[in-house]
């Protein structure tokens, strides 16, 4: 039986580890043909291998590795249906802390590496061949919407929508069939978190009252979403911000 994402061809930035993982993974097993942009290459490569993915070289925050890229896919691949913006990191440092090499650091990667990775996006999806059209999916945060102290990390993601919208309004102006939409998962247990927890073991029942159903999500949850953006059953969907957080924006934090 074909794949909710047969023949599409798919990038994936950040997918070395967890929540991009799960959606490389999920992906392939859905019939795309994904690329891997990481800038762990041992553990992407390792994962891409086990999977049918490609492991490609990306660092988001480099004008010049998203170049070569669009090069690689144009010659390799001829067209380009899904991009996953999905690279993020925090900093844990609240606004008195904050310097501005780190506060630069993650905003090059969080905010600015989306912004680049949406203008290589739509610069291959409005030349491939039969018709123009593509699907692009930004890894934000429930934190888009409920800050929390370290600063850089809360500004970057509620900026993401901002993003978001502003390239779907563009596409839909244009005619083009672009979509673009955010994907706000809650607390969900990878690296991130693990290494939070392992310092501060409270952060992890901390982490389970963030929703009302008193779990963390899973990679395999936020994936799932992934693959409906990135198929043709969201024909109507841009500009939109999916939670997968388990209510947790939902919840009176008083209550
Ligand atoms: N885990 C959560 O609870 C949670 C909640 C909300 C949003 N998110 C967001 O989900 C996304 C993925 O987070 P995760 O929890 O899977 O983190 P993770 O640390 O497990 O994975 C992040 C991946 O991004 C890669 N990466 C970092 N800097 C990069 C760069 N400059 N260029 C290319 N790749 C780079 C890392 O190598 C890693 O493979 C992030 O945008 C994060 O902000 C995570």
């Amino acid at each position: 039986m074909a794949g909710r994402l047969q023949d599409k061809v798919a990038v994936v930035t950040g997918g070395a580890s967890g929540i991009g993982e799960g959606m490389v993974r999920r992906f392939c097993s859905e019939g795309a043909s994904v690329l891997l942009a990481d800038i762990d290459e041992p553990n992407g490569a390792m994962i891409a291998a086990e999977c049918g993915a490609e492991f490609i070289m990306l660092d988001v925050s480099e004008p010049d590795s998203w170049q070569q890229l669009q090069g690689t896919i144009s010659d390799k691949y001829g067209r380009l249906d899904t991009l996953v913006n999905n690279a993020g990191i925090v900093s844990s440092l609240d606004i008195t802390a904050v310097t501005v090499e780190a506060w630069q650091r993650l905003m090059s990667i969080n905010l600015m590496g989306v912004m680049l990775g949406c203008q290589m996006a739509i610069a291959l999806m409005r030349e491939n061949p039969g018709a123009v059209g593509g699907s692009i999916i930004n890894t934000a945060s429930s934190t888009s919407f409920l800050a929390i102290p370290d600063v850089a990390y809360t500004t970057s993601k509620a900026g993401v929508v901002g993003l978001t919208k502003s390239v779907a309004v563009f596409c839909a102006n244009e005619g083009l069939n672009i979509r673009c939409n955010s994907i706000h998962p809650g607390a969900t247990l990878t690296n991130i978190l693990k290494t939070a927890i392992e310092q501060t073991p409270e952060v992890e029942e901390a982490c389970n009252r963030m929703s009302p159903l008193n779990r963390m999500g899973t990679v395999e949850e936020v994936a799932a979403m992934a693959v409906f953006l990135a198929s043709d059953e969201a024909s109507f969907c841009t500009g939109g911000q999916y939670a997968v957080e388990g209510g947790t924006v939902s919840q009176h934090p008083k209550m």
